[in-house]
């Protein structure tokens, strides 16, 4: 999983002296301040990278290119969440879906040189992150398929998953 990690300096070497806290406490609080001014000044936000799938009982998500279920409410669902999103799917998911997903910026993965109207394609999924931080997205959706899972899960890339259990 994503998420920063807060690393306090070890304090294996000497014990400042007295004046060595004191002034080394000032200077952490000053440095403090001016952080927080600069993001009040300058709001930031990070973006968070999501992963929705389905999974049948065996762990499957497909079948033949498609889904092994058909559910409205599980589509409904996945509507729901990504509308007005940015998406990033691979090649084989666009293409087992047929056409860009309305309301939703889509990405499509693709080691191909290839146009895809309505669709903005990138050579990497690291690529397509960067192109969806920076369209201001607060949440990027990872829609499939499982190439793409995988990869995403094996770099650390995903702070949440949005998963739906099918007993079909
Ligand atoms: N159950 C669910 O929630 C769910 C969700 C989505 C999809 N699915 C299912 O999953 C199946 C598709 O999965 P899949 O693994 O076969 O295909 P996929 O991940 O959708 O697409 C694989 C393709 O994406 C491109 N790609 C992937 N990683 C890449 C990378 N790091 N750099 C460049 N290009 C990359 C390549 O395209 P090129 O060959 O063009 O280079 C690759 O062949 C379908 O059956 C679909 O219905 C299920």
């Amino acid at each position: 999983m994503r998420g920063a990690e807060l690393v306090w300096p070890t304090r294996n070497e000497a014990q400042p002296n007295r004046e060595g806290v004191a002034a080394g406490g000032a200077t952490y609080i000053f440095i403090v301040l001016i952080v927080d001014f600069y993001f009040y000044i300058f709001p930031t936000f990070a973006m968070k990278i999501s992963a929705i799938l389905a999974v049948g009982k065996g762990g499957e998500i497909g079948l033949n290119g498609g889904l092994p279920w058909r559910s409205k409410d599980d589509m409904q669902h996945f509507k729901n969440l990504t509308s007005e999103h940015c998406i990033l799917m691979g090649m084989n998911t666009y293409n087992s879906i047929g056409r860009p997903l309305p309301k939703r910026t889509n990405i499509v993965i693709t080691s191909k040189n290839i146009q895809l109207e309505g669709c903005h394609v990138f050579h990497s999924v690291e690529d397509g992150i960067k192109f969806a931080e920076s369209q201001n997205e607060n949440e990027l959706f990872i829609i499939g398929g499982l190439s793409i899972y995988k990869y995403c899960q094996e770099k650390g890339l995903l702070d949440r998953i949005y998963l739906t259990k099918f007993e079909y």
